[in-house]
């Protein structure tokens, strides 16, 4: 479906205007849909697919819940779609090559159903690299926004459909929070909440300040009532998102409000688990800490990334804090949340990360003993400060690094599933077990995987169960009784 370009004005971004911040009060505003778009879906079936990390998940969930509003139904594959948005992940280059390979497979579609648009949205287009890729050479594509306007996308459908032109709207800058979403969750007892967008910490290697703009939190209230319509709707767990959730609040001008009174008010709406990611070390205070130890509502485990053990390469990362600052706040975090589970992401491969400096990082996972972690090879992204290090590590190292990280990584895993071993855990029941649909799976507090045999109507409950067998990636059990 070769498309002219000429007649519709596109939206470029450009990474000088997303690495701006101003000091600039973020708007509040609510969702408003112009009855004019209500039933341009109708008839119409729409597939999204979902790369990335949770904060992708919760927009997917946002796009569904706006294409449904104005009368598109899901489609069961591409096939019968006539609109399929490939909602992307720019974190590393191999998450982008996928994606490039995708559109020419979905590509395909376009000859059996000339109208079938593809799209892509998400944090790819934020680059302008991919933009002018998709320009020149990507033809299948036909609408592109980012993450800043997914709320225009009633817009964007029309103009497509309309035009019969591509449309190309992206914006570099943050615009304001859009409160009244309609969403279709994914799930019917977990919820991902966003509490923040954005990210101000510009470590050297990372694209999401790029991609996500500035740090905004959403205002108590509305995360609140949020949370208090997903406890009246059944809902049993919800994880509060945000790149870095421990600066939650310090946007607020007038408002003196953290991640520890939030957490305080969250545990009263009566939600039985409140999990939170991601946590910056940095900005983790000891409120957060005590709302951890204090409510029993706030799951005993927190995924706090590292990502390097040496003091040299963290501050080349720009993560301003040292090895042993870090250590101090595990430390903390073990001597309140007693029995937590910490687990981590690791980059290994930095650019002219020494063989000490590996070594440091390998000490680290030993003293801090995290019970499971991301790993990744350093991945070059342009326009990030990282982009032009000198690097003059053999990508064979790199890969031999990552290999005896993941050694350690998979012994702590199964280590910290071994003392559970014989205890009796209370799970939140997700569904049969991937690999045997007559097994039950689902997560203890401590957010280790479980499976055990009990009948499907425990599907969404909080049951006790008993640790028979501890493998290294998840755990088996017994039901030990339907209530706790
Ligand atoms: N805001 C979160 C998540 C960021 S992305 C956080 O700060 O933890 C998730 C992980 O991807 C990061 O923690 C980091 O370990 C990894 N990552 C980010 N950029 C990367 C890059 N350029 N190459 C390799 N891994 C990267
Ligand atoms: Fe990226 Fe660092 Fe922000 Fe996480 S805290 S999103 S790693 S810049
Ligand atoms: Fe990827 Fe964007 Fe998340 S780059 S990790 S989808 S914020």
């Amino acid at each position: 479906m070769k498309k002219d370009d000429t007649k519709l004005d596109h939206l470029f971004p450009t990474f000088k205007d997303a690495r701006k911040r101003t000091k600039s009060e973020v708007e509040n505003i609510e969702f408003e849909l112009d009855p004019k778009y209500l039933n341009l879906g109708n008839g119409k079936k729409y597939l999204i697919q979902t790369y990335g990390c949770q904060a992708n998940e919760a927009d997917s969930e946002v796009m569904a819940g706006i294409l449904e509003r104005i009368g598109f139904t899901k489609a069961s594959n591409p096939e019968d779609s006539d609109l399929i948005i490939l909602n992307t992940c720019a974190i590393r280059e191999n998450a982008e090559n996928r994606i490039w390979g995708e559109i020419g497979r979905l590509s395909h579609y376009q000859k059996t159903n000339p109208n079938l648009i593809i799209g892509l949205a998400g944090c790819m287009p934020q680059e302008p690299d991919v933009v002018e890729r998709i320009l020149k050479k990507q033809h299948a594509v036909g609408l592109v926004f980012g993450t800043h306007n997914i709320h225009k996308l009633p817009e964007y459908i029309y103009d497509a459909y309309l035009s019969k032109e591509r449309v190309i709207q992206v914006y570099s800058k943050e615009g304001e929070i859009i409160e009244n979403l309609p969403k279709i969750r994914n799930h019917q007892f977990k919820a991902w909440v966003n509490i923040m967008y954005g990210c101000d910490e510009f470590c050297t290697y990372c694209i999401v300040p790029y991609t996500r703009g500035k740090e905004r939190s959403r205002l108590p209230e509305d995360v609140i009532l949020e949370v208090e319509e997903l406890v009246k709707a059944g809902y049993q767990e919800v994880t509060l998102l945000g790149q870095n959730v421990n600066a939650y609040g310090k946007d607020f001008k007038e408002l003196d409000y953290t991640l520890g009174d939030l957490l305080n008010d969250l545990d009263k709406t009566g939600i039985s688990r409140i999990r939170f990611t991601t946590s910056h070390p940095r900005d983790l205070d000891l409120k957060t800490i005590l709302a951890m130890k204090e409510l029993k509502s706030v799951m005993p485990h927190l995924h706090l990334p590292v990502q390097s053990g040496s003091d040299e390469v963290l501050r080349r990362m720009n993560r301003r804090y040292t090895k042993e600052m870090y250590m101090e706040k595990v430390n903390l975090l073990k001597e309140h949340v007693k029995g937590i589970s910490i687990t981590t992401d690791i980059i290994v491969g930095f650019p002219n990360e020494s063989d000490q400096d590996f070594e440091d990082t390998l000490d680290l996972v030993r003293e801090a003993k995290f019970e499971g972690a991301y790993t990744f090879i350093y991945s070059k992204r342009k326009g990030t400060p990282a982009a032009i290090f000198e690097d003059d590590t053999p990508a064979d190292v790199k890969k031999k690094r990552l290999l005896k990280l993941n050694e350690l990584i998979n012994a702590g895993f199964k280590e910290g599933n071994q003392r559970f071993l014989d205890e009796v855990v209370e799970v939140l029941v997700d569904g049969p077990s991937e690999k045997d649909e007559a097994v039950l799976a689902g997560y203890t507090p401590h957010n280790k995987l479980i499976n055990f045999k009990g009948s499907k109507s425990l599907i969404g409950k909080i049951v006790k169960v008993k640790v028979t067998k501890a493998l290294t990636w998840s755990l088996q059990g017994k039901l030990y009784s339907n209530e706790i």
